[in-house]
Formats: structure tokens, C-alpha cells, sequence
């Protein structure tokens, strides 16, 4: 394995693996048939055994290769051993052979921060959504989201027995996102994708006020930030502090990488340091382009609905 003595590469490059051991997890856990599904606040807040299992085998790797780095994870686990076989060690090779921008050349352990969401979407999966599962590692320095890593688990799922599943998206700022195609929804049709399982009637109101062509609603911010930058959807519009730095982080990044934006309803930037709250009080608004449409399009009224960070 040829070694990149640049932390901020070797750590995506290890982020790269563990995603899709993380990955390979979720899918075994559903192919097993017992999800162990644990209502954390209630119907639509749930917890899988993949959940759990993924956030294990993602924490305990990265922090065995890394170990002054801090690494904060969706799920509240009891601190315990972790069996070897959920330890990922490799490395991805493509991501070592990188330049890795000059800004970040330099940046060590402690100063990088780490938001883990070992199975974005769970009520999808448990429903059988699958393409809406993502798992998340974004990786903030100096409190902005500079690289991340998505798996996609069961992309290609719906093309049968046969497929080969699974693929992860990646980027670094400055270096750009690769592992999909970037697109653009055509001309100016205003496609807003939104929440599936957490609608309420400020959240349908600030999507109205965009006045969109078309509305598509799915599950997990990672799968909606995909739609994002493979043409499917112009704007995620989520007037909702239900969204947390771990299902942003990764996605911010990718998305950043590209040139998209994404922000809360006021069109500020969230923080993603060790010390913030991990909700984003102030909802979700992500674009590809034209952000600054649709920040302007936010009603007042749905803004004071949500308190500023
Ligand atoms: C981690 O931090 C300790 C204590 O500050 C330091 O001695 C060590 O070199 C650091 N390790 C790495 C891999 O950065
Ligand atoms: C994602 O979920 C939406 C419904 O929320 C569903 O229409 C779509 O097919 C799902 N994606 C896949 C391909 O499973």
C-alpha cells in the first residue's frame, strides 16, 4: 500500500473503506431477515441492529487508524469492545494517489472532526425504500464540512438478482467529488425534493413557497443530496429542526465540492465542530444552483417558525 503522509487523504481514503464495510453490514442485517428495530423517541425515530452494528464497526476502525481524531456518531451506543471482524483497516488506493489541496496539507488529527450516520433513511430501509439508505462520514476542520464520504448500500438494487449492489460518493474541497456523473436538472424546472416521514404543515408551506414544477418526496438526506447532483431534484427544501450535523456533514461537503450549497432557511452556514448541538435548529436548504432563489423564496413566516443557530 503506497502512503500519503497527508492525514486529512489517508483519513477519506480510510473513510472510503469503513463506508463500504458499513455498507456490506446494512446489507447483511436486511438479508438476515431480523432487523432488531428499537423506537428511540417514537415511530419515526428508529434504530436498526444495522444502525448500530455500522456505527460500531465505523467508530471503532477510524478511531484504531486515527485515534486523536474526534468522532461523533448518530447513534448513543454503551461504550464496549468491538469484535475484530467489524474492524476495517484498508485503504483506498485511488484516494492515496490524490494531491490533496494545499489548505488542508497540513492539518492534523486533533484539529478534525468527524459526524458518522451509520444508516441514513432507517425508516426506509425497515420499509424496504432501500435506495433512500445511505451511510454518511463527513469531516469538518475549523468548523466547515471539508470532505465526505457517502455508500449508497444497495444502489442498483432494482435491477435484480445479478447486480453487483452498492457504491460510494466522495469528495474533498478543492480536489472535487468523484464515484458518480454530475447532472443538472434541465433549464430552469424547479423540482424540490423534500421529506417523506416528517411533513408538517410549516415544512409544506416553505416547499409551496417555491413554487415548484414538481414535488418528490424521499427518505434520507444523503439519498436527497444524490438527487441534488445527479439531475433528479433542484432544491431540498426541509423547514425542519429534525436534520443533525451527521446527516449533513458528508452530504454539505460533497455537494460544496461540486459548487452546490447547502444552508439553513436563512441561507447561514452550519458549524460543524466538536462543541455545537447536533440539531439543525434552523432547517435544511440545499441547491445545486440558484441558492440564493430559493433562500429569497423562504417565508417569513416559516423562518420565525425556526430558531436561527
Ligand atoms: C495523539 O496525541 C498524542 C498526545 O497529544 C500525541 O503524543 C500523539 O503523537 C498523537 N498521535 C497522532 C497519531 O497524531
Ligand atoms: C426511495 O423512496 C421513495 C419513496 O420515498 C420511493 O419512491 C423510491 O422508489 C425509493 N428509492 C428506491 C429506488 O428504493
Amino acid at each position: 500500500m503506497s502512503g500519503n503522509p497527508v492525514v486529512v487523504m489517508r483519513l477519506v481514503a480510510s473513510a472510503y473503506k469503513v463506508a463500504e464495510k458499513a455498507g456490506s453490514i446494512v446489507r447483511k442485517v436486511l438479508h438476515s431477515g431480523e432487523l432488531g428495530i428499537v423506537e428511540k423517541t417514537g415511530a419515526n425515530d428508529l434504530q436498526t441492529l444495522a444502525d448500530r452494528l455500522a456505527q460500531k464497526s465505523i467508530c471503532a476502525s477510524l478511531s484504531r487508524n486515527f485515534p486523536n481524531i474526534t468522532i461523533i456518531g448518530e447513534e448513543d451506543l454503551p461504550a464496549e469492545k468491538v469484535e475484530e471482524d467489524l474492524i476495517e483497516k484498508g485503504q483506498e488506493e485511488e484516494i492515496l494517489q490524490k494531491i490533496c489541496p494545499e489548505e488542508f496539507q497540513a492539518l492534523k488529527e486533533e484539529e478534525l472532526v468527524v459526524w458518522v450516520d451509520p444508516l441514513d433513511g432507517t425508516k426506509e430501509y425497515t420499509e424496504g425504500l432501500l435506495d433512500n439508505v445511505t451511510v454518511l462520514i463527513g469531516i469538518a476542520y475549523g468548523g466547515r464540512a471539508i470532505a465526505g464520504v457517502i455508500n449508497q448500500p444497495f444502489y442498483n438494487y432494482q435491477l435484480g438478482p445479478g447486480a453487483t449492489l452498492g457504491r460510494t460518493l466522495w469528495a474533498v474541497l478543492g480536489l472535487g467529488a468523484f464515484g458518480f456523473q454530475l447532472q443538472e436538472v434541465p433549464g430552469d424546472r424547479r423540482i424540490v425534493t423534500t421529506t417523506r416521514s416528517h411533513s408538517n404543515k410549516v415544512v409544506t408551506e416553505c416547499v409551496d413557497a417555491m413554487e415548484p414544477h414538481e414535488v418528490i418526496k424521499v427518505g434520507g438526506a444523503g439519498n436527497k443530496i444524490i438527487q441534488l447532483i445527479e439531475g433528479k431534484a433542484s432544491a431540498y427544501v426541509f423547514a425542519s429542526p429534525g436534520c443533525k450535523k451527521w446527516d449533513t456533514c458528508a452530504p454539505e461537503a460533497i455537494l460544496h465540492a461540486v459548487g452546490g450549497k447547502l444552508t439553513d432557511m436563512y441561507g447561514n452556514a452550519y458549524c460543524y465542530n466538536a462543541d455545537v448541538k447536533h440539531m439543525n435548529s434552523a432547517g435544511v436548504l440545499a441547491t445545486l444552483r440558484n441558492h440564493e432563489y430559493y433562500v429569497s423564496r423562504v417565508p417569513p413566516t416559516v423562518r420565525q417558525a425556526l430558531k436561527s443557530d
